[in-house]
């Protein structure tokens, strides 16, 4: 790992990259791999690897009791979740949701022909506008389907008064907002139900999980006999129903990462504050905060760049960050709108999206997580400055370069 003081040292113009191994956004935290190991083995013993087992009853009794909600049930990721929680809910026909997500929100509708009505975004939140919601409301509309992008809660209030006005359900994707809390209370408590996502690259990580949290106790008993095929019995089924269950090495895991819980949070809190440090000051680059007053996981280090401060755009940077070995990415580009099989259905949708189409293109997101140190953050930082307040510069000599390699090019064929 080495700091960069000259452009001649950039990996795209031709230096070595900063760092020996890449560093990935959302690399996995691994808890006490004793606890996990004999966890492995507890389970191994017992010879009861899924349907429902001790370590999935434990984990949830310990997820209700994190996140003080009444029922918590585990599956074995979030897309199933959500399928599940919006099929227990009723949802039909049209259901509004943001388009600046990851696609499996858009999916877990569209999954089961429910159509998803793109909604724009508040470009200060990066989450769903409850004004452009209540806009896109059409007699069909059975639902809203917000997500708590980067952790950080929706206008919940907002959407919750909306949703009584108008006899809509209100689901929140929560994929991101493990352990974060809204007006005090933790997220898991709000609408209908919400669906956290605990695949390997968040925080928090049971290798794939995820877990529907609701106060309602009769969309919760649904949920859970949807979850399991709809069985209600040896020989009864009561539901149309999935194989969503959560299996006991991902209850394992998940039972030992909330062991580390606080550590993890901890060290993205620390990474956090150095980054904010770190890029404070230079043109050009927003960087996402969090509402220190509320429990948040910091999980994502979220830029925004703007070109016509910086001489070089989101992409640009991106180019360079790879070339020293940080894998930072564009997320959610380039909007679900833009992806199969929306943008065939929708054509014109982006005219209805401008501020998620903005954000789009100048997102990006950072390394952190545990495997990430003070010293990474420190070598980023430097890089990202040197990058953003030497952009012209930089665009030129990249520009000689391709000339340079032009002329070469058509001398070798003449040769
Ligand atoms: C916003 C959002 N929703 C849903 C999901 C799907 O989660 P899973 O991978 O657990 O199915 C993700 C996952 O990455 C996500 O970021």
């Amino acid at each position: 790992m080495s700091r960069k003081d000259y452009l001649e040292e950039l990996g795209i113009l031709g230096g070595i990259p900063a760092f020996d191994d890449k560093l990935h956004v959302g690399r996995p935290n691994i808890g006490n791999r004793e606890r996990l190991l004999a966890r492995i083995n507890d389970l191994l013993d017992r010879r009861w690897l899924t349907n429902d087992g001790p370590y999935v009853q434990e984990f949830e009794r310990e997820a209700s009791k994190l996140l003080g909600v009444d029922h918590c049930i585990a599956v074995c990721n979030a897309t199933v979740g959500l399928e599940i929680a919006i099929r227990a809910a009723g949802l039909s026909g049209e259901v509004i949701v943001p388009s600046f997500t990851f696609i499996a929100t858009a999916h877990a509708l569209e999954w089961q022909e429910i159509t998803p009505v793109f909604c724009d975004i508040d470009p200060a939140t990066h989450n769903i506008d409850p004004r452009r919601v209540e806009e896109a409301i059409t007699p069909r509309t059975t639902g809203i389907l917000g997500v708590h992008l980067w952790g950080r809660p929706c206008d919940v209030d907002a959407l919750t008064e909306i949703a009584r006005r108008h006899d809509l359900r209100l689901i929140f994707d929560a994929a991101h907002a493990f352990r974060c809390s809204h007006g005090g209370h933790m997220i898991g408590n709000f609408g209908d139900a919400e669906v956290f996502s605990f695949h390997a690259t968040k925080f928090f990580n049971t290798f794939e999980g995820g877990l529907v949290a609701t106060n309602d106790a009769g969309l919760a008993q649904k949920v859970r006999l949807m979850r399991n095929f709809g069985f209600s019995g040896y020989d009864e089924v009561s539901y149309i129903g999935t194989n969503g269950k959560m299996n006991e090495m991902s209850a394992a895991m998940g039972l030992t990462s909330l062991e580390s819980l606080n550590e993890f949070v901890a060290v993205n809190h620390r990474n956090y504050e150095q980054y904010e440090k770190g890029l404070s000051g230079i043109p050009g680059v927003r960087l996402s905060t969090y509402d220190e007053a509320e429990k948040c996981n910091y999980q994502y280090i979220v830029l925004e760049i703007e070109e016509t401060d910086t001489g070089i755009n989101r992409d640009d940077l991106m180019e360079i960050l790879w070339a020293e070995n940080v894998i930072a990415r564009r997320y959610f580009y380039p909007g679900c709108h833009r992806m199969e099989p929306y943008h065939s259905y929708y054509p014109d949708a982006r005219l209805r999206l401008p501020a998620t189409e903005r954000l789009t293109e100048r997102v990006l997101v950072l390394p952190t997580g545990t495997a990430v140190s003070p010293e990474h953050v420190a070598v980023i930082c430097g890089l990202i400055r040197m990058a953003l307040s030497q952009g012209p510069a930089i665009r030129q000599r990249l520009l000689d370069r391709e000339t340079a390699v032009g002329v070469d090019a058509r001398n070798k064929k003449r040769a």
